[in-house]
């Protein structure tokens, strides 16, 4: 498939990624039993793996956005623009940071500092996708779709210079 004049492949069909959001569905609800869970969710790219998630969840959550941005075209520019931020107080609370995918790292390593400061209860992060050959920060991922290798991927909310966000499997740019 031709995506902005380049050419990507299938790697994670929608039926992959459905179940495998069941699953990590399952395993944070037995987590979390019992305790109030508040997600925040980093735009643009996991809104559609957040929609998707939440929905999955039998423990009562809320859910707030922040935006950043790191990524310019297919690379990391290596620094973390906040572009919105939380308005509520995290004190106390058990937050879940979710994203669609980690490769520095960067991205979630800015925005724990950040939340750190709140004094929540406890931080814990998940990722649809993980890229951990570039991996450089040292925060567990503990809840993971998709351990994939470090090539450019498109599709299910991700999106090459801002094209492809609505595709429903996930591709790899060739
Ligand atoms: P990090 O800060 O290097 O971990 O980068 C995380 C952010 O970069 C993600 O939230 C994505 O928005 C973007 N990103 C990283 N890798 C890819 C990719 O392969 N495709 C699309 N966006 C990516
Ligand atoms: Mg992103």
């Amino acid at each position: 498939m031709i995506i902005s004049g380049k050419e990507f492949k299938p790697i994670i069909t929608e039926d992959q990624i459905k179940d495998r959001i069941e699953d990590l569905g399952k395993t944070i609800s037995l987590d979390y039993k019992g305790f109030d869970l508040t997600i925040v969710a980093i735009l643009n790219g996991s809104f559609i793996f957040a929609a998707d998630l939440i929905r999955t969840l039998s423990v009562s959550c809320s859910i707030t956005f922040v935006k950043f941005k790191s990524y310019e075209g297919i690379s990391s520019t290596g620094k973390v623009n906040e572009i919105l931020g939380i308005d509520d107080s995290l004190e106390g609370k058990n937050i879940l940071i979710l994203d669609d995918i980690i490769d520095t790292g960067l991205t979630i390593n800015s925005l724990i500092e950040k939340i750190s400061q709140d004094n929540p209860a406890s931080i814990r992060v998940a990722a649809l996708c993980f890229k951990p050959e570039v991996f450089k920060m040292n925060y567990p991922v503990d809840y993971l779709g998709f351990p994939i290798e470090n090539k450019f991927i498109v599709g299910y909310g991700l999106d090459f210079d801002g094209v492809g966000r609505g595709l429903k499997s996930i591709y790899q740019l060739v």
